[in-house]
């Protein structure tokens, strides 16, 4: 496994593969990694010839300065992680080499896809998604690309970018890989105390309810169920749960059959800020 820090070298280790014409899958990451990450890595390696993956804590995504220092950075476990996963290159850039200085985020609309839930709580953070990851598919020109549902609304949002922007390009969607209790894996959750984190499981069962409580309760009485159960374990604190359309994101206040519907959640413990979401 190959491991370069300059976008020069990126793409000369890429062009020698295309002379090669071998397949490039790509799945960028903000390290600190774990098993889900690596199932983005296996897939990739299973769906191409050959895996690059970038770790790159992108600054312009971060809303909130502290979130952005607490950041945590493991790269020597990560890099034997993505070794041990048959990952080939490895970009792992310094934010000098991605932006210039006082560098505007890219300018792409993004219509309703960044205005509602996490785009509501953290504004700015998906134009700054998609400015680091629109660079990363012009350095690298992969032919499909690897994102994790944990994510709903960002899978959206790289959709939306990429369809306009890189027409060619593949971008897959992988299932969330979870801990035994339930709880979504996040870099995250390496803030959390060992307590905080077994009790974290209470997300996720709260939110796989759903789908039953659609038989009996309308949406907004099922969401405050949901809610409620949550915040009756210390310290939980939800900031939004959302019922949507699964492709468009739209808010519903009634159930539909007649298109997919998400159940998207953020809750806060203490000052990590956690997210999952489910099918409904
Ligand atoms: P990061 O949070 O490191 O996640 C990298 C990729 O791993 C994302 O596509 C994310 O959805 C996926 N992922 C995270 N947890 C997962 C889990 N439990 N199961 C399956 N996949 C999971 O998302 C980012 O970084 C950044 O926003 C990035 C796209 C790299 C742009 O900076």
């Amino acid at each position: 496994m190959k491991v370069v820090h300059t976008i020069h070298h990126l793409q000369e280790a890429v062009s020698d593969f295309k002379k090669q014409h071998l397949t490039v899958g790509f799945v960028p990451t903000m390290g600190a990694l774990h098993q889900g990450h690596i199932s983005l890595t296996q897939r990739a390696k299973a769906e191409n010839n050959v895996v690059v993956v970038s770790i790159f804590i992108n600054p312009m995504q971060f809303n909130n300065a502290d979130d952005f220092k607490k950041y945590p950075v493991t790269t020597e476990s990560d890099l034997a992680m993505l070794s041990e996963a048959g990952c080939h290159l490895v970009f792992l850039p310094s934010a000098d080499e991605v932006y210039t200085a006082h560098e505007a985020p890219l300018v792409f609309d993004l219509e309703m896809l960044d205005k509602v839930m996490e785009g509501e709580f953290r504004p700015g953070h998906f134009q700054g998604v998609i400015t680091v990851v629109n660079k990363f598919f012009n350095w690298i020109k992969p032919d499909k690309a690897y994102f994790g549902e944990k994510d709903f609304q960002q899978l959206a949002v790289i959709r939306k970018m990429s369809t306009a922007l890189h027409p060619d390009m593949e971008i897959i969607g992988c299932p969330t890989l979870r801990e035994k209790n339930g709880l979504a894996m996040s870099s995250r959750n390496r803030r959390l105390s060992e307590q905080e984190r077994k009790d974290a499981s209470v997300i996720y069962e709260s939110i796989s309810l759903l789908t039953e409580l659609k038989s009996s309760l309308d949406v907004s009485a099922a969401k405050n169920q949901v809610i409620n159960s949550i915040q009756s374990v210390q310290p939980f604190k939800v900031e939004y749960l959302d019922i949507v359309n699964a492709d468009t994101l739209i808010s519903l206040s009634q159930w539909t059959e007649s298109s997919p519907m998400r159940a998207c959640i953020a809750v806060w413990c203490n000052e990590v800020r956690l997210i999952d979401n489910v099918p409904v």
